[in-house]
């Protein structure tokens, strides 16, 4: 089977080769562009395509794929905000997903997320670079005794939940369905509740038409002040630009974002060079409570060995009928 590799990076060869020793039946062919409309007819004579976070997998991208002869799409990751699933459908096309690889690799980021912007990590390593050895902006708070919201208690967000519980903190948690491998340290509250007491808020649900901007002016005004928000999981879950005000409002300790609004287009690619037009992020970077990375919650050597293996095992699956909690 042929699998057409979209937006390769040096770092998925390195994760899929190896992988491929277990699956014979399988060849893949790595590009670098990325997944769109533009470049969907180079899948022509492929059975599979895989494409990761920023691809366009939508109606248009996916009637291209069908008449390339494209039956599976693989999803080397857990969202999949970005693909039409309803078009899938209608076209026979299978999707197929990596729901559960190694939930920590997230989940740590976020937590070190919340420490960094905290403890003002990135300025006080600058600092001590340049030989500034004073305090200035660098207090921070306790996260012992304080109090942790967790949104969506998944699978990443059940490990936040624990992580939290390990650094003293009380757990409370909102979501649409209970965990109950957290019973007995973590509490359920209702949404309102959660953002009003929570001291550190960290998003873990997927991005679906019931989440999108979920955090925004209204829900920041909810917050106490001096709240840290932590998002890792889909840039969309927050207006940006109500979060400006937000912050402009001073309701913040902290924000760390792994993922925003702007993202696709920036994510993995180096823009060092260039003039950007109009650029939200560049405002929110500009607060110094505010730290950003680029979508690098899943890049840990566990988890991307578990995304190739999984993806792989997902086309086998695919090509032999099994349906299982990957499919989309
Ligand atoms: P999961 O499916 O195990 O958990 C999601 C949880 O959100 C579920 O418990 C679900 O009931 C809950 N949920 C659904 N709607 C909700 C709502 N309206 N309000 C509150 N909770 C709601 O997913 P998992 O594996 O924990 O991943 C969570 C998200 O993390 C993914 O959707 C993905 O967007 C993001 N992610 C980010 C990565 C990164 O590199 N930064 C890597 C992997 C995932």
């Amino acid at each position: 089977m042929k699998v057409l590799f979209y937006a390769a990076k040096i770092y998925d060869k390195k994760s899929f080769d190896p992988a491929l020793k277990n699956f014979p039946e399988i060849q893949i062919d790595y590009i670098d562009h990325e997944l769109e409309p533009r470049t969907a007819s180079l899948a022509d004579g492929y059975d599979a395509i895989c494409a990761f976070v920023s691809a366009d997998v939508g109606a248009e991208t996916l009637e291209i794929l069908n008449k390339c002869g494209v039956k599976t799409v693989l999803m080397r990751c857990a969202g999949f905000n970005n693909v039409d699933t309803q078009k899938a459908k209608e076209l026979g096309i299978t999707v197929k997903r990596v729901p559960g690889y190694a939930p920590e690799s997230v989940a740590e980021l976020a937590m070190a997320l919340a420490l960094a912007v905290n403890r003002r990590l990135y300025k006080a390593y600058n600092k001590v670079r340049e030989n500034d050895y004073t305090l200035k902006g660098l207090r921070g708070v306790l996260f012992n005794g304080k109090t942790a919201g967790i949104i969506g208690t998944g699978k990443i967000g059940a490990v936040m939940c624990k992580i939290c519980h390990g650094f003293g903190m009380r757990v409370i948690a909102y979501d649409v369905y209970k965990n109950p491998s957290l019973d007995g340290f973590v509490e359920y509250v209702s949404l309102d509740e959660l953002l009003a007491q929570s001291d550190l808020i960290s998003l873990h649900c997927p991005l679906m038409d019931s989440t999108y901007h979920m955090i925004n002016l209204e829900t920041i005004k909810k917050m106490k002040d001096g709240v840290i928000l932590v998002n890792t999981s889909r840039g969309a879950l927050v207006d940006t630009n109500e979060l400006i005000e937000g912050i402009r409002m001073n309701k913040f300790l902290g924000v760390g974002l792994d993922v925003y609004e702007e993202e696709t287009g920036n994510v993995y690619e180096d823009r060092s060079d260039d003039i950007m037009q109009h650029s939200v992020t560049a405002r929110l970077l500009a607060f110094p409570n505010v730290i950003i990375t680029s979508h690098q919650g899943f890049y840990t050597m566990e988890a991307l060995a578990a995304i190739a293996e999984t993806t792989l095992q997902n086309l086998m699956d695919a090509a032999n009928g099994v349906k299982n909690e990957n499919d989309v």
